[in-house]
């Protein structure tokens, strides 16, 4: 990983060596008994992104720069009924304000411009998943935020969409792969259950993935859980929730998610049990504001995070499946897998640089495509990731013993013989 990457404030946290947090709260300005005094106001965390979540040092706000407009030209209007709307409530949101064509259908640009302008991602991140989305989803220049098999990222189940999602059901547990599961959403909500104090941070997000990827185990037959989707997506499809949705301010530079922000953001209306999903509705919160220039969530970032999330739930980053029934979850043998070329402890150093290695080569078979017409993904993927040591053949074989494994699929789909819905 290249060190000019990484953002300033994620740099300085690292080279630091850790400044106690009070320190760094000085530093930027607060008084230690504020400090504390607004720490005891969150719940469970002495920093508002999580305890033990990189980087200490808070990000500058900025208020002009940092709000995100819902009104005039991007005030909400709901999608008709030919406007795709599907597995990713970042992008529903976007195209639900104008700020992707509202029928869902989008350019490389698009979706580049889009996600940097509206939830300050970083271009190194913004580039790759625009990119692996046209080449993997579409046709090269533009694809669905929902759709079908080589269309959009809905029909992608086990090369872009996936199992054990936070809020989406599993393709093969529930037939969809696209719809809100209540009681997934329900759980998550839990978690923070004082309205005054709730915040989905990455330490309350790290405890749902864990038990999400138990629960895709304990009930889809067909859960396989892979390098790109698995390793990779999965592990954004949860860091997403706090580093883009959470609303940043001069209190609490680095955000807060609270239940509100939650719910307008995947798109559930009503409360208590009145509480309901309306498909596609995701909004921006009236006076949000997204991540700092300063502050972009680059590649290195997300890696830190997915290493993060590792602490405490280590099986993120073995990849391996069920075998056609509940509970019979084996891992595969990366170097199986990668014919020797890559092992178990590689991943855990670098699991993005795996997850890239093994889609350059896994490329050509998923997509159909020949190296040439590949290759500015492969140089795009390779000047992001700097040095990652290449996995020549992927072995195919390896993956029979997972019936879950698939190219292509979804939104919809067969639910498995035994699948246990809840
Ligand atoms: C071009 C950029 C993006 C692409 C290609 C993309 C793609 C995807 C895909 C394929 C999924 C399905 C993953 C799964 O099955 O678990 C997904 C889910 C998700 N995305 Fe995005 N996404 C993008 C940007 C964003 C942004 C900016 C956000 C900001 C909030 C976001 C938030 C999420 C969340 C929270 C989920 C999980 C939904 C759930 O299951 O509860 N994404 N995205």
């Amino acid at each position: 990983m290249k060190i000019a990457q990484l953002s300033p404030w994620l740099l300085l946290a690292i080279t630091s060596n850790a400044f106690p947090t009070l320190l760094m709260e000085e530093l930027a300005g607060n008084s230690v008994g504020e400090t504390v005094k607004a720490k005891t106001k969150r719940q469970s965390t002495t920093s508002p992104q999580g305890e033990g979540a990189l980087p200490l040092a808070p990000p500058p706000f900025d208020a002009a720069s940092q709000y995100v407009s819902n009104q005039g030209a991007h005030a909400f209007v709901a999608p008709g009924s030919g406007d795709a709307r599907g597995p990713c409530p970042g992008l529903n949101a976007m195209a639900n304000h104008n700020y992707l064509p509202h029928n869902g259908v989008a350019s490389i640009t698009d979706f580049f411009n889009g996600v940097i302008e509206v939830f300050g991602m970083a271009p190194d991140l913004a580039l790759f998943l625009a990119t692996y989305g046209a080449i993997v989803d579409g046709n090269l220049l533009s694809w669905s935020i929902n759709g079908g098999e080589h269309v959009g990222i809905g029909g992608s189940h086990n090369n872009y969409e996936t199992d054990s999602s936070p809020t989406r059901g599993d393709l093969n547990q529930y037939g969809s792969s696209v719809n809100l599961v209540k009681s997934q959403f329900d759980a998550l909500f839990k978690l923070q259950p004082d309205a005054e104090t709730a915040n989905y941070n990455l330490e309350v997000l790290r405890d749902f993935r864990k038990t999400r990827f138990q629960e895709s185990i304990d009930k889809n037959p067909y859960y396989a859980y892979l390098p790109i989707s698995g390793i990779l997506v999965s592990q954004a499809a949860f860091t997403f929730i706090y580093r883009f949705m959470a609303n940043k301010s001069a209190e609490y530079p680095e955000g807060i998610l609270n239940q509100q922000t939650l719910k307008s953001f995947f798109s559930i209306y009503g409360d208590g049990d009145d509480a309901e999903w309306v498909p596609g509705h995701e909004r921006i919160p009236d006076n949000w504001y997204k991540r700092n220039d300063g502050d972009q969530y680059s590649i290195a970032y997300f890696n830190t995070d997915i290493l993060y999330f590792a602490e405490t739930a280590p099986e993120i980053l073995g990849i391996g499946c069920n075998k056609g029934t509940v509970d019979s979850y084996d891992l595969l043998d990366p170097a199986l897998l990668t014919n020797g070329a890559t092992d178990a402890e590689q991943i855990s150093k670098n699991p993005v640089c795996f997850a890239s290695a093994f889609a350059e080569a896994e490329l050509p078979l998923i997509t159909g495509l020949d190296t040439t017409a590949l290759q500015p993904l492969f140089t795009l993927l390779n000047n992001i990731t700097g040095d990652c040591s290449s996995i020549g053949e992927v072995n195919q074989s390896a993956l029979t013993i997972c019936p879950g494994f698939s190219l292509y699929g979804g939104p919809t789909g067969p639910v498995a013989p035994g699948a246990i819905q809840s």
